[in-house]
């Protein structure tokens, strides 16, 4: 359902822990990737900005989580991201932030950027490598090799962030399982503190959905499964815990921004392309950065318009998010179908522990079918 009131924020939205903002610059396009997002333009990505902090200006908000993604956010320039942290600092309350991320690309790091955002509060950072490989990350039309990459890492912990992220992905055209294992060692060797494992999916409207769909380039699902189990037989043996289908943490780094996500608390999307979902409504942003600019400096909501979500709707995406956990769904969410939660625990794809239900590994590989199951 979507009423026309196309309001960004209400009463309920200054409770909101949860920020999210999109910023929507990349260096370069890559082929797989179907996030909004355009060719970095720094004449308009000014004036994006001063958008960005017009539609912080409607809030007020004490967050707990911050999360800058995109796009790239390290696509702007100094400059730039100076102007949006002071409007940050100026205009929410920070006394009860936690984590504020930054997702970055070895490409567009540099030290200077990274001093501004540690001085400034940011304390995670994200960094898209997606493979240590630099066969494969032509193919993905990446802008760094795997040894600028590795600088990266490097000047990113010499900057003093203590909580880094690194992003991979698996199941590429052409990937073996060795090259993937070799991925995995030199991520492990820079001792990050969170790895995202991404199993590559061919996106509509992407140059690899032509592709795939031309028989270029084949899924595999069974090689993705092996690529899915070595991946968590090697990060579990390096001490890193699995705590959701796509994402393994060192002890006490899991990402509270996701996990709050993922546990269905409310959260504030800011910046075009942006959701938002306080209780049962949800809107999203224009997904166009120049009528986004022009609305919210014209004074206007960018939203498109708000949907109201049914219980139903919100009882279904709280089972698909919280069964990609390792802390699972509460058993009385699925009371109601014994015959499949019998069916799933005698494959071995779901345990009950504690009065909930958790995936197991070979659960957690199939969790958007078995999530399907119940909804
Ligand atoms: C929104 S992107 C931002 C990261 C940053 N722009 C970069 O690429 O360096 C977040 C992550 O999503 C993952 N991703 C993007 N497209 C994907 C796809 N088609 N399949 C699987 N993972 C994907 C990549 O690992 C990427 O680092
Ligand atoms: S993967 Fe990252 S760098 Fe590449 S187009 Fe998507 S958002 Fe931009």
């Amino acid at each position: 359902m979507v009423d026309s009131m196309g309001q960004g924020t209400n009463d309920n939205s200054a409770a909101v822990r949860h920020i999210y903002v999109h910023i929507p610059f990349c260096a370069r396009i890559c082929p797989y990737c179907a996030f909004y997002k355009e060719r970095a333009d720094p004449a308009q990505a000014k004036r994006f900005c001063e958008a960005l902090v017009a539609e912080l200006g409607a809030i007020a908000l004490r967050p707990k989580t911050i999360f800058f993604g995109g796009g790239t956010p390290t696509a702007l320039t100094t400059d730039q991201l100076a102007f949006l942290l002071d409007g940050f600092q100026a205009q929410l309350d920070l006394s009860e932030l936690e984590e504020w991320t930054f997702e970055a690309n070895p490409g567009s790091v540099s030290g200077r950027k990274a001093q501004l955002l540690r001085a400034n509060g940011v304390n995670r950072i994200s960094l898209g490598v997606q493979s240590f490989d630099d066969g494969l990350l032509q193919l993905l039309g990446r802008e760094h090799s795997a040894a600028q990459a590795e600088a990266s890492f490097a000047l990113l912990r010499g900057a003093g962030f203590g909580n880094l992220n690194v992003d991979l992905m698996f199941g590429l055209p052409g990937q073996t399982l060795a090259q993937w294992e070799a991925t995995l060692q030199r991520a492990l060797a820079l001792k990050p503190d969170h790895i995202s494992a991404y199993c590559l999916t061919y996106e509509e409207d992407t140059e690899f959905f032509l592709r795939h769909a031309r028989g270029e380039f084949r899924t595999d699902a069974e090689a993705d499964a092996d690529f899915f189990v070595r991946t968590d037989e090697l990060l579990g043996n390096a001490g890193f815990e699995h705590y959701e289908v796509s994402n393994y943490a060192r002890p006490g780094f899991e990402s509270v921004h996701n996990r709050a996500y993922w546990s269905g608390s409310d959260y504030l999307g800011l910046g075009p392309s942006a959701v938002s979902t306080v209780g049962l409504r949800r809107w999203q942003n224009v997904s166009d950065y120049r009528v986004y600019a022009e609305r919210l400096l014209g004074g206007e909501s960018a939203s498109t318009g708000n949907e109201i979500l049914t219980p139903g709707m919100k009882r279904s995406e709280s089972i698909a998010l919280s069964l990609r956990t390792n802390w699972g769904i509460p058993a009385e969410w699925v009371d109601d179908r014994p015959n499949e939660v019998e069916e799933f625990v005698r494959l071995g794809l779901m345990l009950p522990q504690a009065e909930r239900y958790v995936l197991t590994r070979e659960g957690r590989f199939l969790a958007d079918s078995v999530a399907a199951a119940f909804i």
